[in-house]
């Protein structure tokens, strides 16, 4: 007699809770919206910095190749994306912003694979230099066409 209050209580929470937790998704204030390309240089950019950390110690290539294999799949996928700046543009411009933004991330990619081999030679000196002409390709391909406002 004494258990059913407490048996009723529990049903009712196991019914309730995953409503609970599916408003809490629901109702957030996370109004930031990411565009895919921006999810792709985000997903480059920490595998990068530890590359530029580590790229002349010898002892440490062959964690340097995974994290270079990870900022390969990004910077591949990018190539076939779309710039935010390129929506603020219309016809002709706009088809050239895209493509020259393309054929600069084809570029980096190709500047990766080299870095690849250097890498898998035990080249560090060579691969130290492709690290600086990456880092240009970086802040070139952000001058030209990532909006001024985000770092
Ligand atoms: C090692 C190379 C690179 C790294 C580590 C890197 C990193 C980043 C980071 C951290 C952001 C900001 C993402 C965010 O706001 O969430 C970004 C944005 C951006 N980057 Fe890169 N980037 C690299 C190379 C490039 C290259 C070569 C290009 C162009 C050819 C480029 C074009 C852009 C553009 C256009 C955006 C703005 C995102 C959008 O328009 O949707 N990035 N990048």
């Amino acid at each position: 007699m004494k258990k059913q209050p407490l048996i009723l209580t529990l049903a009712l929470l196991l019914v309730t809770l995953p409503f609970v937790q599916a408003d809490n998704h629901g109702g957030g204030h996370d109004e930031h919206h990411h565009s895919e390309l921006e999810d792709q240089m985000s997903a480059m950019n920490k595998a990068w910095r530890s590359i530029r950390r580590q790229i002349k110690d010898p002892a440490k290539n062959k964690s340097t190749l995974a994290l270079v294999a990870k900022v390969k799949t990004a910077a591949q996928k990018s190539v076939k994306m779309t710039p935010m700046l390129a929506e603020e543009q219309k016809g002709a411009a706009r088809e050239k912003f895209i493509a020259n933004y393309s054929k600069a991330m084809k570029r980096t990619v190709g500047l990766i694979g080299e870095l690849e081999k250097a890498l898998k030679a035990g080249d560090n000196a060579g691969a130290e230099v492709l690290v600086g002409k990456l880092n240009d390709a970086r802040k070139k391909g952000h001058e030209n066409f990532k909006p001024e406002d985000e770092d």
